[in-house]
């Protein structure tokens, strides 16, 4: 399959910044696929769609568009990509049609191109009811959805997406989420940036998952230092899931003197080792089935005698499943 994206061991640092926003970072994505790049705040992924969409040169490596270089063939590149960007340029006093078409005349469209293109991007993101409203009115997801038609008034084959649903309720994601796969069906090759494991989940076919790095205090002293985006875990998300381990089991002990016997049982039962906190006497470890696994140490609790206070089967929180994949310590 041709490769749509493309990047080898980009590197970036900001001037007067001590570390490297991007160190070593490695991507490629075939055409007409979904790309999530997840990572925390700081993680560099703007940087490297930034890089990626022309905006912003690297200090080292190479990254490619449809196979032309974005540092020396720039314009080719811009040519087949559209870009939304973490924080959105539509005019909040015009309409949702007037954007459009204003948009388009500044691709040099022709003006009645630019309005038949305004009317079919509108349809396609299901804006026409909202054409005639003054952005300034739309509600979060119907803002998103109108940045996605503005990205492909010149049809690109590659769009970036940087956080397109930050902010958003669960009904505006869930609709900015239908418009991206509306986009993909067409063929569209989208590299979606998101600190959502949840969102590159549902969109993406491939997930690279992009650390902070710790130096582990290396230079201070003690107080780790943070930097350097790197890719430290990619997969398909059910590749990924299976290396967080997917659901938690929680269980909490009415008393201290259980936490042995409820450790043995969470072991038993999750099949790996489990987390023991003495402080607030809880025991939690990774299940692949919550429904089993629920099953099971309720029975174990009253088999083996041990009284509890809390149990519960939950997702793991977006910290644990980052503390799990980006569990690095650089050394020196
Ligand atoms: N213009 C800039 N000048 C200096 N440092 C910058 C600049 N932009 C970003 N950085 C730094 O580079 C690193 C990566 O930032 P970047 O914006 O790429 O992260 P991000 O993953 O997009 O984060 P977020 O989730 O907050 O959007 C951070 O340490 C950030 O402080
Ligand atoms: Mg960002």
């Amino acid at each position: 399959m041709a490769v749509a994206v493309s990047a080898e061991a980009l590197r970036k640092r900001y001037p007067g910044s001590a570390e490297h926003a991007l160190d070593g970072f490695d991507l490629s994505v075939p055409s007409g696929t979904v790309h999530g790049l997840l990572g925390p705040n700081g993680a560099g992924k703007t940087t490297a769609v930034r890089i990626l969409a022309t905006l912003l040169r690297a200090d080292g490596g190479r990254a490619t568009i449809d196979g032309y270089d974005v540092a020396t063939q720039a314009s080719d590149v811009r040519r087949r990509i559209g870009l939304v960007g973490q924080y959105a340029a539509v005019d909040e006093i015009l309409d949702g049609r007037r954007n459009l078409v204003m948009f388009g005349r500044l691709f040099h469209l022709s003006p009645s191109d630019a309005r038949q293109r305004a009317d079919d991007l509108l349809a396609r993101f299901d804006l026409t009811d909202a054409a005639r409203r003054p952005v300034a009115k739309y509600s979060g997801g119907m803002r998103r959805r109108l940045d996605l038609a503005v990205s492909m008034i010149l049809a690109p084959a590659v769009l970036f997406l940087d956080e397109p649903t930050t902010g958003l309720d669960p009904r505006g994601r869930a609709e900015v989420w239908d418009a991206v796969r509306a986009l993909v069906a067409d063929g569209t090759t989208v590299l979606l940036t998101t600190q959502y494991l949840d969102e590159a989940d549902q969109l993406a076919d491939r997930i690279s998952v992009l650390a902070v790095r710790s130096d582990g205090g290396a230079r201070t002293g003690g107080v780790p230092e943070r930097g350097g985006g790197r890719v430290v875990a990619e997969g398909t998300p059910d590749e990924l899931r299976a290396r967080i381990g997917g659901d938690r089991i929680d269980l909490v002990v009415r008393h201290a003197s259980d936490l042995p016997k409820a450790a043995a049982l969470v072991e038993r039962v999750a099949g790996t080792t489990a987390d023991v906190d003495e402080a607030t006497r809880r025991v939690a470890a990774p299940v692949r089935d919550r429904m089993d696994a629920l099953a099971a140490v309720v029975h174990g609790l009253q088999h083996d005698g041990i009284d509890a206070e809390d149990l519960s089967v939950r997702r793991p929180t977006l910290d644990e499943v980052f503390l799990q994949l980006t569990d690095v310590e650089v050394p020196a």
